[in-house]
This record gives C-alpha cells, sequence and structure tokens, in this order.
C-alpha cells in the first residue's frame, strides 16, 4: 500500500454514497492533503444502486450484505448513508468491526439512537465525525473566524438556516424522508438540523431553551402519506462565556419559496456583522458600525482551507465543500488538522438530538422549553 493510502468502504450507495465516490475520485486536485483515500467496497441492497459503482476504478467488492464489507480486512473508513431507522444498527456494526467511520446526519433516528451511538463511539477508541459540509464553504468558515475574533462587539442575534423549497411541489412523490417512521419524530430537523447546528455549537453556543414552531406538509403525495414536520424554526437563547445570553434562531425548512438549497449563517453584532449563504457562494458579507451603516461584499473566491489546483478566483461548489470535508476528515483522524475547521464530532450530533428532543417537546406543549 502507498503511504497515506486509505481504503474506504460506503454503505448505502445512493445519493450520498456516489458523491462520496465523485470526491475521492478527483482527489489529486487537493495539494495539501497527506493521504489517497481509494473507494474500495460499497454494500447497498439495490442492486441498480451497486451497478452504478462498476465504473470506480479502485472498486473490488460490491455486495448487498454489509456485513461482507466490514469483515474485509483491508477496509480502514467506513462510510454510512443510509435512511435514518438504520443508522443506530449499522453504526455500531461498523465500530464493532474495528472502522473508523465517517457517517450521515442525523446519527440516529432519535436521542435514544444518537445516544448509543455517541456512547459507542467513545468506548470503541475508532475516530469517528457524522457528516455536515456546508461549513466547509470558504465563506462560512470567515464567518467563524471573525465571530472567534471579538470584532463583532456584543453578539446580539444569531440565525442559522438551511431553507429548500423541494417539499412545495405536491405532485412530488412521497419518499421515506417523509415518512415518521424511517426519517424520524424530528422530520425535517434529522434532514437538515445538524448542518444548522455545527457551527454555532462550534462556536461554543449551546442552546439553554428553545421554542419551536414546527409546520407539516402535504399529508398526502404521489405514491403515499407525509406525516413528518416540514418546516422548523426554533427560537433559542444561548448561553456564552463572560456575555449576555444571545438569541439564535435555528432554520430548517423544506417549504421556503424561491430557494432550492440555501444554507447560510448571520452573525450580527454591537461593532460588526458576517454573513454567508450558499445561494451567494463566493461571497462573505461584513457590516462595520461607522458614521453609516455600512455591508461590505468580499468575493473570497476558491480560498479552502485544503489548497487545490483550481483558481483563487472561481466559485466553489457541492462537490468541492464535500472533498473538503473529506480532506479534513482524514486529516483529523491523522492528528493533522491544525486549527483547522474539523467535522461534527459524536457529541456535538449528541447534542443536536438533545435540542431536536425539546423541539418537539415545546411543539407539542407550546411552550418553552429548558435545556440542561
Ligand atoms: N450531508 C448531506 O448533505 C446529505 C444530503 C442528503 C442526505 N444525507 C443523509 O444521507 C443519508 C442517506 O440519504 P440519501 O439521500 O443518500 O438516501 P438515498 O435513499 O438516496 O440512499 C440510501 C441508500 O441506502 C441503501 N440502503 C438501504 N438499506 C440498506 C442496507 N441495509 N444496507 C445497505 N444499503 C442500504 C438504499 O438502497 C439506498 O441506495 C441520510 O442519513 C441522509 O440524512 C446527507
Amino acid at each position: 500500500m502507498m503511504a497515506g493510502e486509505v481504503n474506504v468502504g460506503v454503505i448505502g450507495g445512493g445519493l450520498m454514497g456516489r458523491e462520496v465516490a465523485s470526491a475521492f475520485g478527483r482527489w489529486f486536485a487537493i495539494n495539501d492533503s497527506n493521504v489517497r483515500p481509494r473507494l474500495r467496497a460499497v454494500a447497498d441492497l439495490d442492486p441498480k444502486a451497486l451497478e452504478w459503482f462498476r465504473q470506480v476504478p479502485d472498486i473490488k467488492l460490491l455486495t448487498a450484505d454489509y456485513r461482507e464489507l466490514l469483515a474485509d480486512q483491508d477496509i480502514d473508513v467506513v462510510y454510512v448513508a443510509v435512511p435514518h431507522n438504520l443508522h443506530e444498527r449499522i453504526y455500531l456494526d461498523v465500530l464493532e468491526a474495528g472502522k473508523d467511520l465517517l457517517a450521515e446526519k442525523p446519527f440516529g433516528i432519535d436521542l435514544a439512537a444518537a445516544q448509543q451511538i455517541a456512547s459507542a463511539a467513545q468506548t470503541s477508541g475508532r475516530f469517528v465525525r457524522c457528516s455536515s459540509e456546508f461549513p466547509f464553504f470558504p465563506g462560512a468558515q470567515r464567518v467563524v473566524s471573525v465571530a472567534q475574533s471579538g470584532e463583532l462587539g456584543r453578539i446580539l442575534e444569531v440565525r442559522s438556516g438551511f431553507h429548500h423549497s423541494s417539499d412545495l411541489d405536491p405532485e412530488k412523490a412521497t419518499n421515506w424522508k417523509r415518512q415518521s417512521a424511517i426519517c424520524g419524530d424530528i422530520g425535517v430537523m434529522g434532514d437538515l438540523g445538524m448542518h444548522v447546528c455545527h457551527v454555532p455549537f462550534r462556536l461554543g453556543w449551546h442552546p439553554k431553551s428553545v421554542y419551536a414552531q414546527l409546520q407539516k406538509g402535504y399529508p398526502e403525495r404521489p405514491g403515499g402519506p407525509c406525516d413528518t414536520w416540514d418546516n422548523a424554526l426554533l427560537h433559542t437563547w444561548v448561553g456564552c462565556d463572560d456575555a449576555e445570553d444571545i438569541p439564535l434562531r435555528f432554520e430548517m425548512k423544506r417549504m421556503a419559496p424561491g430557494e432550492t438549497d440555501s444554507w447560510f449563517i448571520d452573525v450580527l453584532g454591537t461593532e460588526g456583522g458576517a454573513r454567508f449563504n450558499t445561494k451567494q457562494p463566493r461571497t462573505l458579507w461584513l457590516f462595520s458600525r461607522g458614521n453609516e451603516q455600512q455591508w461590505k461584499r468580499v468575493d473570497l473566491g476558491f480560498s479552502t482551507a485544503f489548497k487545490t489546483i483550481t483558481g483563487g478566483i472561481f466559485e466553489p461548489g457541492f462537490p468541492d465543500v464535500l472533498m473538503q470535508m473529506w480532506a479534513a476528515y482524514f486529516a483529523e483522524r491523522d492528528g493533522e488538522l491544525g486549527d483547522r475547521f474539523g467535522c461534527v464530532t459524536p457529541a456535538e450530533a449528541l447534542a443536536s438530538h438533545h435540542l431536536f428532543a425539546a423541539a418537539l417537546q415545546s411543539q407539542e406543549q407550546n411552550m418553552t422549553v429548558e435545556l440542561t
């Protein structure tokens, strides 16, 4: 094996499983990664999903039985992207097999499953992280560094959100993400929630209380009923060391008119503000207080944390930040992340579930729920 080579297996070769093959397929575009990941094995129940992976050069095993993949001694890291009702069983099996794990959110269908996964991750001693790629946009990372710098003054307000319009069309067929039995009672919070918690949690902004407004979408679609929450507004207070509590609103929507896939973070303070939205993927907005109220637009271009061959003037996109997330995963696994932004930890994924469980309670009782 070449120095730095890492053999990866994928369980769940659907939408996200294929993105991993794509990221590894052009890994040579990254200049400063010390690893060379190779996608060696894929497990999926659907033969058509498996068939797609035949075109991936390094593949040696395609199987319907993920246990066969886990029995392969050559596999170092396993990525799992399966429906939420399967997270707990499969993540625990991966850890039991002695593999490192990068796995999809929400890291368990509910709080109880997330607790099992977090505790297995800790006792296994394996390197475990949860997938959340949007904070790897350069603009998002600049919002983090500006927020950490203290130059915003007293933080007045934070909004962290993810807006889709994926459920606005009533003719769109149903799928497992619209059914609580498979997606989870937390619905859209399981679908989009980890993405909006990653940056605030990493900045140390953990909610002390939550008041939730949850809305459902269409109860029937072609192909069957839908019963999940589709939109979620979580109004929280977060505690801050040596500072006043901050109102932080988490917004997760699958019915947001005009929005295709907009992940955003806004941080406003008494001295300044910072704002990034994937609608403008290379653009950072910075506010500074003065005689005139002023928002400055900065075109950041391709200033990713892991340098690539791509010219600095170009704009980054979804496949690029997915690669950046994987580069961060491998670097941290090797103890080489340094001060760069890292992937979601099992503890952060568990904290998101505490928030979502409290949000369900808040909605049911129409009251503010305290988090301990
Ligand atoms: N990070 C992101 O941006 C992002 C985006 C979409 C989905 N996701 C997450 O990824 C996960 C999967 O979502 P998706 O959109 O890829 O779903 P998908 O339905 O496209 O793919 C899931 C795949 O899992 C396979 N599968 C089901 N049971 C299996 C089993 N027992 N063994 C092996 N394979 C099995 C299915 O056949 C399917 O191919 C979910 O946790 C979801 O929340 C993350």
